[in-house]
Protein backbone atom coordinates (compact mmCIF):
# COMPACT_ATOMS: atom_id res chain seq x y z
CA UNK A 1 0.00 0.00 0.00
CA UNK A 2 1.18 3.41 -1.31
CA UNK A 3 1.00 6.30 1.64
CA UNK A 4 1.81 9.92 1.53
CA UNK A 5 3.28 10.73 5.11
CA UNK A 6 3.09 14.00 4.90
CA UNK A 7 5.74 16.26 6.90
CA UNK A 8 4.02 19.10 8.89
CA UNK A 9 7.61 20.54 9.23
CA UNK A 10 6.62 22.49 5.80
CA UNK A 11 3.26 23.34 7.06
CA UNK A 12 1.80 26.95 8.37
CA UNK A 13 2.75 26.57 12.19
CA UNK A 14 0.22 28.99 12.86
CA UNK A 15 -2.52 27.14 11.40
CA UNK A 16 -1.83 23.49 11.81
CA UNK A 17 -4.96 21.68 11.94
CA UNK A 18 -6.08 23.66 8.79
CA UNK A 19 -2.92 22.53 7.26
CA UNK A 20 -3.54 18.75 8.30
CA UNK A 21 -6.63 19.25 6.84
CA UNK A 22 -5.93 20.30 4.02
CA UNK A 23 -3.12 17.26 3.24
CA UNK A 24 -5.54 15.08 4.07
CA UNK A 25 -8.09 16.35 2.08
CA UNK A 26 -5.60 15.38 -0.80
CA UNK A 27 -5.23 11.65 0.00
CA UNK A 28 -2.81 12.07 2.71
CA UNK A 29 -2.99 9.08 5.39
CA UNK A 30 -0.11 9.68 7.84
CA UNK A 31 0.96 12.70 9.88
CA UNK A 32 4.87 13.31 9.64
CA UNK A 33 5.91 15.03 12.94
CA UNK A 34 9.47 15.45 12.60
CA UNK A 35 11.58 16.19 16.01
CA UNK A 36 14.73 17.89 16.53
CA UNK A 37 16.47 18.44 19.52
CA UNK A 38 19.16 20.85 18.19
CA UNK A 39 22.02 18.23 19.23
CA UNK A 40 21.56 15.38 17.15
CA UNK A 41 20.63 17.57 14.36
CA UNK A 42 21.14 21.79 13.40
CA UNK A 43 18.02 22.46 14.01
CA UNK A 44 15.10 23.22 16.61
CA UNK A 45 11.57 21.44 15.69
CA UNK A 46 8.93 20.70 18.33
CA UNK A 47 8.28 18.08 20.86
CA UNK A 48 5.69 16.06 22.92
CA UNK A 49 3.18 19.49 23.35
CA UNK A 50 2.75 19.69 19.96
CA UNK A 51 1.75 15.90 19.43
CA UNK A 52 -0.55 16.78 22.11
CA UNK A 53 -1.97 19.85 20.49
CA UNK A 54 -2.72 17.94 17.20
CA UNK A 55 -3.50 14.25 18.58
CA UNK A 56 -7.17 15.69 18.68
CA UNK A 57 -7.20 17.32 15.23
CA UNK A 58 -7.12 14.05 13.06
CA UNK A 59 -7.73 10.96 13.13
CA UNK A 60 -4.72 10.06 10.74
CA UNK A 61 -2.16 8.01 12.60
CA UNK A 62 1.05 10.20 14.03
CA UNK A 63 4.66 9.25 12.97
CA UNK A 64 7.10 10.92 15.00
CA UNK A 65 10.47 11.01 13.22
CA UNK A 66 12.93 11.38 16.43
CA UNK A 67 15.98 13.43 15.52
CA UNK A 68 17.23 13.49 18.51
CA UNK A 69 19.93 12.41 21.60
CA UNK A 70 18.75 9.98 23.95
CA UNK A 71 15.53 9.00 22.20
CA UNK A 72 14.44 6.90 25.12
CA UNK A 73 14.24 9.23 27.93
CA UNK A 74 11.29 11.07 25.58
CA UNK A 75 9.32 7.75 24.71
CA UNK A 76 6.67 7.37 27.34
CA UNK A 77 5.75 11.52 26.80
CA UNK A 78 5.59 10.48 22.90
CA UNK A 79 3.46 7.81 23.72
CA UNK A 80 1.52 9.86 26.42
CA UNK A 81 0.97 12.65 23.56
CA UNK A 82 -0.63 10.20 21.64
CA UNK A 83 1.94 9.26 18.58
CA UNK A 84 0.97 6.27 16.73
CA UNK A 85 4.42 5.31 15.56
CA UNK A 86 7.76 6.63 17.08
CA UNK A 87 11.49 5.92 14.85
CA UNK A 88 14.70 6.43 15.87
CA UNK A 89 17.89 7.24 14.34
CA UNK A 90 20.57 4.01 14.37
CA UNK A 91 23.25 6.40 14.78
CA UNK A 92 21.71 7.73 18.22
CA UNK A 93 20.98 4.76 19.54
CA UNK A 94 23.24 2.81 22.09
CA UNK A 95 21.63 0.10 22.33
CA UNK A 96 19.17 -0.50 19.85
CA UNK A 97 17.06 -3.21 20.32
CA UNK A 98 15.91 -2.04 23.76
CA UNK A 99 15.37 1.04 22.20
CA UNK A 100 13.16 -0.37 19.87
CA UNK A 101 11.54 -2.71 22.27
CA UNK A 102 10.75 0.46 24.99
CA UNK A 103 9.06 1.73 21.87
CA UNK A 104 6.29 -1.12 21.63
CA UNK A 105 5.98 -1.48 25.18
CA UNK A 106 4.65 1.63 24.87
CA UNK A 107 1.90 0.36 22.18
CA UNK A 108 3.56 2.14 19.76
CA UNK A 109 5.04 0.71 16.11
CA UNK A 110 8.82 0.90 16.48
CA UNK A 111 10.99 2.54 13.20
CA UNK A 112 14.84 2.49 12.56
CA UNK A 113 16.13 5.61 10.93
CA UNK A 114 19.06 5.40 8.47
CA UNK A 115 21.06 8.79 7.74
CA UNK A 116 22.31 8.55 4.60
CA UNK A 117 26.04 7.88 5.27
CA UNK A 118 25.32 4.81 7.67
CA UNK A 119 25.33 1.54 6.12
CA UNK A 120 21.75 -0.23 5.69
CA UNK A 121 23.70 -3.14 7.12
CA UNK A 122 23.40 -0.89 10.52
CA UNK A 123 19.93 -2.15 10.99
CA UNK A 124 19.99 -5.81 9.87
CA UNK A 125 19.91 -7.21 13.07
CA UNK A 126 16.64 -5.42 14.46
CA UNK A 127 14.62 -6.22 11.22
CA UNK A 128 12.02 -8.73 12.54
CA UNK A 129 11.18 -6.52 15.35
CA UNK A 130 10.99 -3.11 13.14
CA UNK A 131 7.40 -2.00 11.88
CA UNK A 132 9.27 0.40 9.44
CA UNK A 133 12.98 0.92 8.31
CA UNK A 134 13.03 4.63 7.76
CA UNK A 135 15.59 5.65 4.67
CA UNK A 136 16.69 9.27 4.90
CA UNK A 137 17.12 10.79 1.63
CA UNK A 138 18.86 13.99 2.67
CA UNK A 139 20.51 14.87 6.11
CA UNK A 140 18.17 15.11 8.52
CA UNK A 141 17.69 18.68 9.79
CA UNK A 142 15.66 20.42 7.34
CA UNK A 143 13.25 20.45 4.63
CA UNK A 144 13.89 21.12 0.82
CA UNK A 145 17.13 19.65 0.65
CA UNK A 146 17.95 17.95 -2.81
CA UNK A 147 17.08 14.05 -2.97
CA UNK A 148 20.39 11.99 -2.61
CA UNK A 149 19.96 9.56 -5.46
CA UNK A 150 22.23 6.60 -3.80
CA UNK A 151 19.12 6.38 -1.95
CA UNK A 152 17.60 4.22 -4.44
CA UNK A 153 20.17 1.63 -4.71
CA UNK A 154 19.62 1.53 -0.41
CA UNK A 155 15.97 1.11 -0.32
CA UNK A 156 16.21 -1.53 -3.25
CA UNK A 157 18.71 -3.57 -0.78
CA UNK A 158 16.30 -3.27 2.12
CA UNK A 159 13.36 -4.54 0.16
CA UNK A 160 15.67 -7.48 -1.34
CA UNK A 161 16.72 -8.71 2.27
CA UNK A 162 13.05 -8.00 3.31
CA UNK A 163 12.06 -10.62 0.66
CA UNK A 164 14.80 -12.83 1.37
CA UNK A 165 14.15 -12.83 5.06
CA UNK A 166 10.91 -13.43 4.49
CA UNK A 167 10.23 -10.51 6.89
CA UNK A 168 7.20 -7.66 6.32
CA UNK A 169 8.85 -4.15 7.74
CA UNK A 170 7.88 -1.24 5.29
CA UNK A 171 9.95 0.78 3.88
CA UNK A 172 9.70 4.60 4.35
CA UNK A 173 11.79 7.13 2.37
CA UNK A 174 12.16 10.58 3.89
CA UNK A 175 13.95 13.86 2.06
CA UNK A 176 13.90 15.33 -0.95
CA UNK A 177 10.76 13.10 -2.37
CA UNK A 178 8.57 15.38 -4.85
CA UNK A 179 6.85 14.76 -7.78
CA UNK A 180 9.61 14.02 -9.95
CA UNK A 181 11.71 11.82 -7.77
CA UNK A 182 9.14 9.89 -5.87
CA UNK A 183 8.62 7.26 -9.06
CA UNK A 184 12.18 6.01 -8.51
CA UNK A 185 11.52 5.75 -4.55
CA UNK A 186 8.44 3.42 -5.86
CA UNK A 187 10.13 1.04 -8.19
CA UNK A 188 13.06 0.91 -5.78
CA UNK A 189 10.55 -0.23 -2.86
CA UNK A 190 9.40 2.33 -0.59
CA UNK A 191 5.97 2.42 0.17
CA UNK A 192 5.74 5.38 3.13
CA UNK A 193 6.55 8.53 1.21
CA UNK A 194 7.47 11.47 3.76
CA UNK A 195 6.86 14.75 1.47
CA UNK A 196 6.83 18.30 2.82
CA UNK A 197 7.73 20.88 0.84
CA UNK A 198 6.30 19.26 -1.82
CA UNK A 199 2.79 19.14 -0.86
CA UNK A 200 2.62 22.08 1.47
CA UNK A 201 1.83 25.62 -0.43
CA UNK A 202 -0.70 28.25 0.11
CA UNK A 203 -3.68 27.30 -1.86
CA UNK A 204 -2.12 24.29 -3.40
CA UNK A 205 -1.73 21.83 -0.61
CA UNK A 206 -4.74 19.65 -1.35
CA UNK A 207 -4.23 19.38 -4.78
CA UNK A 208 -0.57 18.93 -4.54
CA UNK A 209 -1.10 16.21 -2.40
CA UNK A 210 -3.19 14.15 -5.12
CA UNK A 211 -1.36 15.25 -7.58
CA UNK A 212 1.98 13.60 -5.86
CA UNK A 213 -0.10 10.38 -4.93
CA UNK A 214 -1.36 9.72 -8.44
CA UNK A 215 2.60 10.02 -9.40
CA UNK A 216 3.30 7.19 -6.96
CA UNK A 217 0.86 4.94 -7.46
CA UNK A 218 0.71 5.55 -11.06
CA UNK A 219 4.48 3.99 -10.48
CA UNK A 220 3.65 1.23 -8.08
CA UNK A 221 1.20 -0.39 -10.75
CA UNK A 222 3.95 -0.08 -13.47
CA UNK A 223 7.19 -1.57 -13.90
CA UNK A 224 10.58 0.48 -13.62
C1 LIG B 1 14.34 16.33 7.33
C2 LIG B 1 13.02 15.76 7.78
C3 LIG B 1 12.04 15.60 6.69
C4 LIG B 1 11.65 16.88 5.99
C5 LIG B 1 11.39 16.54 4.55
O1 LIG B 1 15.26 16.21 8.36
O2 LIG B 1 13.21 14.48 8.37
O3 LIG B 1 10.89 14.88 7.10
O4 LIG B 1 10.50 17.47 6.54
O5 LIG B 1 11.18 17.71 3.86
P1 LIG B 1 11.15 17.76 2.28
O6 LIG B 1 10.02 16.88 1.83
O7 LIG B 1 10.92 19.20 2.01
O8 LIG B 1 12.48 17.25 1.80
ZN1 LIG C 1 11.32 13.21 8.79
Amino acid sequence: MIELAFSILAADFAHLADEIARAERGGGTIVHVDVMDGHFVPNITFGPPVVKAIRPVTKLPLDCHLMIENPDEFIPAFAEAGADMVSVQVEACRNLNRTLQFIADHKMLAGVVLNPATPVEMVFEVLPMVHHVLVMSVNPGFGGQKFLPRSIERIDHLRRVRQEQGLNFRIEVDGGIAHDTVASVVHAGADMLVAGSAIFAPGKTEHNAREFLQIARGAASRPA
